[in-house]
This record gives C-alpha cells, sequence and structure tokens, in this order.
C-alpha cells in the first residue's frame, strides 16, 4: 500500500487534499475493521431471540435490496451512461438544453423509479413492523420499565416486586415492556404523583429494537431471550449529564430460574441482630436519611422511588446504572463520594448525593447493605 507522495504537489490545493487523503482513508478503515468484532456484546448484527432475529431478517432484506437494485444497477447506469454520453468531438454538446418531452422524461422516469425503490420493499415488509410492535399473544410478562436520571427502574405489576438496571426475565416467553420516564426526586405539578422525566432510550441491541421513552406517553416494546444469558444495553437517547453511565442488562434465565428469582425478591429486608451491619441500619434508617429516596421492604416508610429498591441490593451484580460492579469496596467509594465515580445533580434532585458520613459511619452502612441479599 506503501505510495510514494511527491514532496511538492503541483498546487497548494492539491497538497492539501492528498495530506488529508491519509487519515480519512485510515479512519474510514477502522471504522470499516471495528464492524468485524467478534462476540461483541451489543452487536445488532447477531441477534437472539425471536424479536431481534425477524428485525434482522428485515433489515437484511432491505439492505440487499439497495445493494443490488440501487447501488449496482443505478450507479452502473449512471456510470455508463457518463461514459456514452461524455463530450466528444463531432458530436452535439452534451449541455445543450433538452427539448420538452426529453425534460418531461426525466421527471417521470426518476419519479416511478424512486416510487418503486421506496415503496416495494416498504409494502413487504409493512407486516413484519406491525407485527413486531403488536401486543404479544398468549402467556406474556409485563413489566413497567421506568427512566430515570440516570438508572432502570422495574416493576412488575403481577409479582409485585421491583428492581433496578438489571431485568431478568424467563426464557422462551415474551416480555411486554410499559416504557415510562419519571422523576420523582423533582418537584411533581399539581395533581401528579411524580414529575416527568426527560427523554430516554431503551435499547438491548441483541433482543430487539431502541424504543425512545418519552415524557407523557405509555411507549411498549415486546423483548424475548431463547437462550440464557446476559443481555448488555444501554440508554440510547442523550438524557443529560450521565447518559453516557445509563446502561443496563437483561438477565434471561430458564423459567423455574426466574420464579426462584421472583421468589427470592418477594422476601422483605430482615433487621441485622448486632455487630456492624446493626449499626450501619440505624444510620441507614437515621442520621444518613437513607429512606428519602430509597426502598427497603421490610423498613416501615422506606418507600421512595428517587433512587434505586435496595431490598435485594446484593441479589444484583452491578449497580449505579450497571457501570460498577457490585462488591463491598465499590460500595465504600460509593457511599463516600457518589459524584466522584458518576457526574450527577442531587441537589436538583437527580442522582446520589453525599451524605457527608464519616469514613467509620460508612463501612457500618455497606455493612447493612452486604445483608441486603
Ligand atoms: Cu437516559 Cu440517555
Amino acid at each position: 500500500m506503501a505510495r510514494r507522495v511527491p514532496s511538492e504537489g503541483p498546487t497548494a490545493t492539491r497538497t492539501g487534499s492528498r495530506a488529508l487523503w491519509r487519515p480519512v482513508a485510515g479512519a474510514a478503515l477502522l471504522a470499516f475493521l471495528a464492524g468485524c468484532a467478534k462476540d461483541a456484546p451489543q452487536d445488532y448484527l447477531d441477534p437472539e431471540g425471536p424479536i431481534a432475529t425477524e428485525a434482522h431478517h428485515m433489515f437484511s432484506r432491505i439492505f440487499w435490496f439497495a445493494v443490488i437494485p440501487v447501488l449496482v444497477l443505478v450507479q452502473g447506469l449512471l456510470i455508463a451512461s457518463i461514459v456514452r454520453h461524455r463530450q466528444r468531438r463531432g458530436r452535439a454538446d452534451p449541455l445543450e438544453p433538452a427539448g420538452r418531452v426529453a425534460r418531461l422524461r426525466w421527471v417521470v422516469v426518476p419519479t416511478l423509479v424512486l416510487l418503486f425503490l421506496d415503496l416495494f420493499p416498504l409494502a413487504g415488509e409493512a407486516k413484519t413492523i406491525f407485527e413486531l410492535a403488536r401486543e404479544p399473544k398468549g402467556d406474556v410478562l409485563q413489566v413497567e420499565v421506568y427512566g430515570h436520571m440516570w438508572w432502570w427502574e422495574y416493576i412488575y405489576p403481577e409479582q409485585k416486586i421491583s428492581s433496578a438496571n438489571e431485568l431478568h426475565i424467563p426464557t422462551g416467553r415474551p416480555v411486554r415492556l410499559t416504557l415510562r420516564t419519571i422523576e420523582p426526586g423533582l418537584p411533581a405539578p399539581e395533581g401528579a404523583e411524580f414529575a416527568q422525566g426527560v427523554i430516554h432510550s431503551f435499547w438491548v441491541p441483541k433482543l430487539a429494537g431502541k424504543q425512545d421513552v418519552v415524557p407523557g406517553r405509555d411507549n411498549k416494546l415486546t423483548i424475548e431471550a431463547d437462550e440464557p444469558g446476559t443481555y448488555k444495553g444501554q440508554c440510547a437517547e442523550y438524557c443529560n449529564l450521565s447518559h453516557a453511565n445509563m446502561r443496563l442488562r437483561v438477565i434471561a434465565q430458564e423459567p423455574a430460574d426466574f420464579e426462584a428469582w421472583v421468589a427470592e425478591q418477594k422476601r422483605p429486608a430482615a433487621k441485622p441482630a448486632s455487630g456492624p451491619a446493626a449499626e450501619g441500619y440505624e444510620i441507614f434508617t437515621g442520621k444518613g436519611g437513607c429512606m428519602a429516596c430509597h426502598t427497603v421492604v421490610g423498613i416501615e416508610g422506606a418507600n421512595a422511588r428517587v433512587g434505586p429498591n435496595l431490598t435485594h441490593l446484593k441479589s444484583r451484580e452491578t449497580f449505579a446504572g450497571a457501570i460498577f460492579e457490585n462488591t463491598a469496596a465499590n460500595l465504600t467509594e460509593w457511599v463516600k463520594d457518589p459524584g466522584a465515580m458518576k457526574p450527577m445533580r442531587p441537589d436538583e434532585g437527580t442522582g446520589m448525593p453525599d451524605r457527608g458520613l464519616s469514613d467509620e459511619e460508612v463501612d457500618k452502612v455497606v455493612a447493612y447493605l452486604e445483608t441486603l441479599k
């Protein structure tokens, strides 16, 4: 590929464009090669489950329809026409104004071609689009998904449980998500339970397409996994400060394992009898003020939804928008200075505040959090 670049171009412009050629080509090659990544966790071209697979088939059909007739045929005809009708000695000037009939032909023919190219694949795929959007039939699991700044809340209305960031689903069963955005940390308008949040977008590339989460609307999305596993996703709509730190996971389990998980999530948290965890419980419910934002089932009055439900915090692999591994060391750092780990605006009602606890108090609170399994 090594090509000799002349030290002096014939003109300044020429030199400029040559200097640009290599970085531009390099960037294009890098972008192209990035598409070759193996086992990428968020690769929508490697779908899992019936919904993402159907959407992927639709994408492939439209893609090949675009490549063969549009790229090959249209570009081919264009190049052939340029070559054939180029200016040559002894031939009429190709820039000569065309006659009325010719002009009309150049309006009508391309219009028909474009209409055909747009409508033909769309008409064929419309059925798939409507089918994927339709409420699934049969044994469907319903989950309400709430986008917060900057984490995800999941409420299972039938099971009467709630969790955060990691969405557990059973395999082989459609899961119908109702997507909403709320911000219980902000002042609610008169008559409303919560203030409405900003726009987010729920995206688990391997399981389904993207669906926006829009204030004042119940948007719907169906996901389904055939195989047990962890499917990574993220918020895909810019939602202010920590948009990039608003990830999520879908954890698909065999139906029996999922039912066992539900049963565990229903268990209220126990009050520790003694030791640092018991002291941490006192700080959690007292001077720490944690109940102002968090739910812990089993503690009287701890039912806020500003932050995640902590009843089974330690049953989750990650925390804070699925960005940190759920270890005691990370939780300690988090409670000490949350803003140092993730940009947030707690003074404006969004995000975890620094509670101003001493290191010793933080250790006790974390000892308590570690009991929330
Ligand atoms: Cu939520 Cu971006």
